[in-house]
C-alpha cells in the first residue's frame, strides 16, 4: 500500500511553510525536493568517507571509489541497462546529450545530414543539435505533435530520409506530459538503421524504464529531478555506439598514456569521464534511486496516475483554464494558460502566496510555445510525494487568480 503520509515525512522540506502558508511543492519538473536518506548520505560522504576518486590508494581513496562506482551498477539496475560499463556518469542529461553530440555525432556528421526532432523537445535536446546545424551545415527536421500534443511514433518515422543520422526524441515532454511510444521508434528507426536519442530526463521520474526493452542507442538522465543532488546524473550508451565515439572532453582519468608526443584512451566509460567528477552527487544519487526502487516505480507511477485523474476532476469544467496537452496517458504535469490577461508571471506569483510553488515562463521549450501560440504558460508538475489536498490548494489558488485577474 502506497502511504503518502508516510513517504512525504521522509522529505523535511516538506514540512516548511513558506509565505506563511504549508509549502505545495508542485515545481517537480524543475527539481524534486530530496529525502532524508539523501540528505543524510550527501553528509556522510563529505564528514566520514571523502577523496578523489581512482587516484589514490590510500583507505579513503578507496573507500570513495568503491562507493562511487557502486553508483555505476545502480543506474545500470535502474535502466536495466546490459552492463555498468553502458553508464558514463556526468552531471545531468544536458551533458549527457551534449557528449552524444560531441563524441558521436559531431565526427560522423557532415553537411546535409539530418537529425529528426520533435517540437516538443526541451532546449537540452535542441541546442547541442544547432550547432551541429550552424557549425557543420546539418538539417533539422522538426516532427509537430498533434491537437493533443500526441507524438504519434509514425510521423517521426515518416520523417526519416536517406540522409537521416539520428533521432533525439524526449520519452515525457516536460510541458504536455506525453509519453512517447519510444520503443516503436526505436524498432523502426532501427530497420532503417538510424540510431535513437532519448532524453529521459522526465520520462525516467515517472515511469519505468527498461533501455534494453526500449530498444534506444542513448539515454539521458538527471539527478536532480529523480530525487537525487543537482550536478548528479548519466547517460546510457548502448556498447555499439561506445565503440564508435571518440573522446569529448580531455583531461585527467579518462586516458590510458599520456606522453608528449603520443596519447592513448581509457576505455569506456572512463573515456567520457574527464577530470574529478561530481564524487558526492553520484553518490547521493545512488541513494535516491534506491529510494525510488524501494517505493516501486510502477507504484510511483500508480499513485501520479491517481493524482493526474483527481487534476483533471477538479479542473474540467473550469472554462477559463486552458490546459497544453490532453492525452489520456499522460504524466501529471499541467501547463496552462488562463483566459484574459494573466501573464504567467502574474499568475505563479499570486500561487507562491498561497505556498503553491510552480514554473512560470517557456520550460525551455520555446519551439513548442511557439507551436501553440503562447509566449509562456504556469505549470504544475506532480512527484511522488504531492496529495489530493494539494490538489485542491492548487485549484482554489487559480480561482483566486481567475477573481484577481479574469
Ligand atoms: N527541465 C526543467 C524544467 O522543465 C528545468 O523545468
Amino acid at each position: 500500500m502506497y502511504d503518502v503520509e508516510r513517504i512525504r515525512r521522509d522529505f523535511p522540506i516538506l514540512g516548511r511553510e513558506v509565505n506563511g502558508q504549508p509549502l505545495v511543492y508542485l515545481d517537480n519538473g524543475a527539481s524534486a525536493q530530496k529525502p532524508q536518506v539523501v540528505i543524510d548520505a550527501v553528509m556522510r560522504a563529505y564528514s566520514h568517507e571523502y577523496s578523489n576518486v581512482h587516484r589514490g590508494l590510500h583507505y579513503l581513496s578507496n573507500l570513495a571509489t568503491e562507493k562511487y562506482e557502486a553508483v555505476r551498477g545502480t543506474i545500470a539496475r535502474f535502466l536495466n541497462a546490459g552492463a555498468a560499463e553502458e553508464i558514463v556518469m556526468n552531471s545531468g542529461t544536458t551533458e549527457g546529450i551534449n557528449t552524444v553530440a560531441y563524441a558521436w555525432a559531431m565526427p560522423r556528421m557532415e553537411a546535409g545530414d539530418e537529425i529528426v526532432l520533435s517540437v516538443m523537445e526541451h532546449h537540452a535536446n535542441i541546442v547541442p543539435w544547432h550547432f551541429l546545424r550552424e557549425r557543420q551545415g546539418v538539417v533539422l527536421k522538426w516532427v509537430d505533435v498533434d491537437e493533443t500534443g500526441a507524438l504519434p511514433p509514425e510521423r517521426v518515422l515518416d520523417a526519416i530520409g536517406p540522409r537521416t543520422r539520428l533521432i533525439a526524441v524526449t520519452h515525457l515532454s516536460n510541458v504536455l506530459g506525453t509519453r512517447v511510444d519510444v520503443k516503436s521508434i526505436c524498432r523502426g528507426a532501427q530497420e532503417k538503421g538510424v540510431p535513437v536519442l532519448v532524453d529521459g530526463s522526465q520520462g525516467a521520474v515517472h515511469m519505468p524504464v527498461d533501455v534494453q526493452d526500449i530498444g534506444c542507442d542513448f539515454y539521458a538522465i538527471t539527478g536532480h529531478k529523480l530525487y537525487g543532488p543537482s550536478g548528479s546524473g548519466a547517460v546510457y550508451i548502448r556498447k555499439e555506439r561506445q565503440a564508435e565515439m571518440r573522446p569529448f572532453m580531455g583531461g585527467g582519468d579518462m586516458i590510458r598514456d599520456v606522453k608528449k608526443d603520443e596519447i592513448t584512451w581509457a576505455d569506456p566509460p572512463m573515456k567520457f569521464e574527464a577530470g574529478t567528477p561530481g564524487i558526492v552527487q553520484q553518490i547521493g544519487l545512488g541513494v535516491a534511486l534506491d529510494y525510488l526502487m524501494d517505493l516501486g516505480l510502477e507504484n510511483v507511477a500508480r499513485h501520479e496516475a491517481r493524482l493526474c485523474d483527481y487534476v483533471r476532476s477538479r479542473i474540467d469544467g473550469l472554462n477559463w483554464l486552458n490546459v497544453q496537452g490532453t492525452t489520456p496517458d499522460k504524466a501529471a504535469i499541467f501547463s496552462f494558460t488562463l483566459n484574459g490577461a494573466a501573464h504567467a508571471h502574474d499568475i505563479s506569483t499570486v500561487l507562491d502566496k498561497k505556498g503553491v510553488a510552480v514554473r512560470a515562463g517557456h520550460h525551455c521549450a520555446a519551439p513548442l510555445m511557439e507551436r501553440y501560440g503562447i509566449t509562456a504558460s504556469a505549470r504544475a508538475s506532480f512527484g511522488l510525494y504531492n496529495t489530493e489536498a494539494e490538489v485542491d490548494a492548487l485549484v482554489d489558488a487559480l480561482e483566486l487568480c481567475q477573481d484577481l485577474f479574469g
